[in-house]
């Protein structure tokens, strides 16, 4: 997500902020901007792009404060702008205000308060929550902290703020839930950000703000507070981790940070779409394209890499649930063979970038020829996205290793939402198993953050066959996209040869490959075809081929006959995908690791391919 810095304190303000943004660049992120309290004064400055347009923007301003505000932005509502940055400053003037997170009920709000008159200068949810906490202060004529209280009990979605008033020339009001705020405790001074990076050439002594907490901080006082206005003890840790690791946060890679987020990243993605105990699915993008999909000839997916990976085990999804035939096309290959493209097929295209080439291209043929496209995308504002008649986006955050592990599982969160509500709306899909489908999935977040804790045993899997020279990933039906982007995952980390088949096809040929220096790893949860799986199993083994089994709990079958096995938790069969995929991330860092190599940035590979 985006990063957020404060300071309030005895010293210029604006050098803190400003360094303290770029400590902050790693988290990704698509526009910049600071707001600094003067003589009574707000002065704001925000731009689109990097850090360092912002600091040429603030080239011989002659800032001087003590107190301020900076953001970088990684945009959820709302394209890449200057005019969307952060900081945002409220309908009088008089308050500024920079958000990390959603605000998923901005809709109902905005509409409350431009009926009264409220006029908005962004397309963000931080705008209107910012006017929201002013309209409310203004009719209960309250304290800002006060008004900042009443508005975070009606908010819905995820946030940490920072407030600063213009008649404040002190208070920082700072408030989380479910976004990161730590505040570094100075002599007569105080700092705020995302994480401990912008914070540690100050002070090692900071404290992590809970969810719910709301802190008023002065450059010689720290107030924490609950909702209920309940004043809470500050817990001063002292920092023992080097920048290089808090970047990480606290992990060795930005890969293995990336896919240990992946309950929340999950969750994200789900966030404001699933409403299992309602049985209710909310995506605009398709409810308001709804016929397109209900009377589409065909559903073409176009993609590349691990985005592929996704479209296929999309196609094993909708044609299950809505019935709707899908055709699952490499980008690089579809532009170049000028596809019979027929009027009402929709296009669904697959990017965690947004701006792969290949992707981009054959989308801008397809559309040329008046095709209807829907973009699932992870990065707001990005190329494809804009090009796309309507999407989703995956709201993973920025995925700044190289291989795609947390935006993979977050386009099959999206996929499988898509599945699902198109299927249900099309009668296709019967009301029971749509209801049992929303509350499986439901629990992935927490049934991943269950096969994360394996991670010492993954490793030690990874260790005992990290100097193979090929790999077979096999797998059935939803399992097959699983074994196929296993197996890319193992190539792009270790560089070992890897390959994924569907597992009859072992028998077609590639079981010659099958002896004693062959690892073959099966994703064999439980499913419709796990005794056929359980066959292809015996196969290997009968040909001394090494087996590793991705396995559902419980099976007592595959553990007697697989050298090794990795257990995931129970799952319906469209679900356990989204699960069975972990373990394998983990295989392909922890063998990377093994062998040495930058996990984060492995050799040949980039993390956008924006060449043909
Ligand atoms: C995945 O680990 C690779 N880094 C690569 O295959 C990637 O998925 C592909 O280049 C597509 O990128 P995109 O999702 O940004 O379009
Ligand atoms: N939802 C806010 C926006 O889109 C904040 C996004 C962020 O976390 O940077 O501007």
């Amino acid at each position: 997500m985006c990063g957020i810095v404060g300071y309030t304190g005895k010293r210029e303000a604006y050098p803190i902020l400003l360094k303290g943004l770029k400590r902050l660049e790693y988290r990704g992120y698509d526009s910049s901007g600071i707001a600094l309290q003067q003589d009574q004064h707000l002065q704001v400055y925000k731009k689109k792009g990097r850090v360092a347009e912002l600091e040429e923007l603030l080239l011989g301003k002659g800032l001087h404060a003590h107190i301020g505000i900076g953001h970088t932005r990684w945009a959820t509502h709302g394209e890449p702008s200057d005019r969307n940055a952060h900081p945002h400053v409220s309908q009088s003037g008089k308050l500024a205000m920079i958000h990390n997170g959603i605000i998923e009920n901005y809709a109902p709000i905005k509409q409350e308060l431009v009926s009264k008159g409220y006029q908005f200068h962004s397309d963000t949810d931080t705008e209107v929550l910012l006017n929201f906490i002013e309209e409310i202060q203004t009719q209960n004529a309250c304290s800002l902290e006060e008004a900042l209280r009443i508005a975070l009990k009606r908010v819905v979605g995820a946030y940490c703020i920072l407030l600063i008033a213009s008649d404040d020339p002190e208070t920082i009001i700072a408030a989380r839930k479910g976004s990161p705020l730590v505040i570094g405790i100075g002599k007569g001074e105080h700092f705020l950000a995302s994480d401990a990076s912008p914070i540690i050439e100050y002070t090692r002594e900071v404290v992590y703000v809970n969810d719910y907490e709301i802190a008023i901080v002065k450059p010689d006082e720290l107030i924490l507070k609950n909702l209920g206005n309940e004043k809470q003890t500050p817990y001063i840790t002292r920092l023992d981790m080097e920048l290089s690791a808090i970047e990480k946060g606290g992990y060795e890679h930005f890969m293995l940070k990336e896919i240990m987020e992946q309950p929340e990243t999950v969750f994200d993605g789900l966030r404001g779409r699933l409403l299992a105990a309602e049985g209710k699915i909310i995506m605009s993008g398709i409810e308001q394209h709804l016929p397109a999909f209900l009377s589409a000839p065909r559903i073409i997916i176009v993609a590349c890499g691990t985005s592929w990976h996704a479209g296929l085990l999309a196609e094993y999804l909708i044609e299950t649930f809505a019935r709707i035939p899908v055709e699952v096309e490499y980008a690089s290959e579809f532009r170049y063979r000028n596809p019979v493209i027929h009027p009402g097929d929709v296009i669904i295209a697959i990017s965690q970038s947004g701006e792969t080439a290949d992707t981009l291209v054959a989308l801008e043929s397809a559309k040329a020829q008046g095709a209807f496209i829907f973009g699932v995308v992870n990065a707001v504002g990005s190329s494809i996205a804009r090009l796309s008649d309507a999407g989703a986006y995956t709201h993973a955050g920025p995925e700044i290793g190289v291989a795609s592990t947390k935006a993979f599982t977050g386009q099959v969160a999206v996929l499988t939402l898509m599945a699902l509500k198109i299927g249900y709306a099309k009668g296709t899909l019967a009301e029971a198993d749509y209801l049992n489908l929303l509350l499986e999935l439901e629990q992935v977040p927490e049934k991943i953050r269950e096969i994360l804790s394996q991670s010492a045993h993954i490793q030690q899997v990874a260790n005992k066959y990290k100097d193979a020279t090929d790999f077979l990933f096999l797998g059935r039906g939803y399992n097959f996209p699983i074994a196929l982007e296993g197996a890319l995952k193992l190539k792009e980390i270790s560089y070992i040869h890897a390959e994924g088949y569907p597992a009859a096809e072992m028998k077609h040929g590639p079981i010659a490959l099958v002896d004693e220096n062959l690892p073959v790893l099966f994703v064999a949860t439980r499913d419709l075809y796990y005794d056929k799986v359980v066959s292809n199993v015996q196969e290997i083994k009968a040909r001394k081929g090494k087996v590793i089994a991705i396995i559902t709990k419980g099976d007592t079958i595959l553990p007697e006959m697989a050298n090794d096995v990795i257990t995931i938790p129970e799952a319906h069969e469209a679900i356990a995908p989204i699960l069975s995929v972990i373990p394998l991330q983990l295989l392909s860092y922890y063998t990377g690791l093994a062998k040495g190599y930058d996990v984060d940035k492995p050799r040949n590979l980039a993390k956008s391919v924006t060449v043909e």
